[in-house]
């Protein structure tokens, strides 16, 4: 996969974001294993705790379309310095993620780093801790 590619899909869909308190545009794109794409925008909430990241919004967009194994998911908004996912989307990522997925964490210009899953959460919590390893 061209991650050119999948960043261009997140700076899309930060086009949709629904942010009349922060004004603060992020944009998800995550890559399946079926090799299908699935996007999301942040949707905030006059009841703020309400508010959906962008990068949960496209997991559950790729989760409801039975699509749960992640290969990449990019992350874009309007900052010229590289977005990174918060700590809850990290661990709601971390569910659906591998040792080899990747994080495309970009800027505004379309420029990004990748990261791993290990780097972003370390000594994550999991499915293992509750002894559930054969959970699909
Ligand atoms: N936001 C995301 O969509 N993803 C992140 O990983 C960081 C934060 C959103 C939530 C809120 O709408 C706005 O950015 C400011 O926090």
């Amino acid at each position: 996969m061209d991650w050119e590619f999948l960043v261009n899909k997140a700076l899309e869909a930060r086009d949709n974001a629904y942010v009349p308190y922060s004004n603060f545009r992020v944009g998800a794109a995550v890559l399946t294993v079926d090799e299908k794409i699935f996007t999301g925008c942040n949707v905030e909430n006059s009841s703020y705790g309400a508010t959906i990241c962008a990068e949960r919004t496209a997991i559950v967009k790729a989760v409801s379309a039975g699509e749960s194994e992640l290969i990449a998911i990019a992350i874009a908004s309007d900052s010229s310095s590289l977005t990174f996912p918060c700590g809850i989307c990290r661990q709601v990522i971390s569910e659906f993620a591998n040792e080899d997925t990747k994080f495309i964490c970009s800027n505004k210009n379309g420029e990004y780093k990748i990261y791993n899953m290990d780097e972003l959460l370390p000594h994550a919590f999991s499915k293992d801790d509750l002894g559930y390893n054969s959970l699909g």
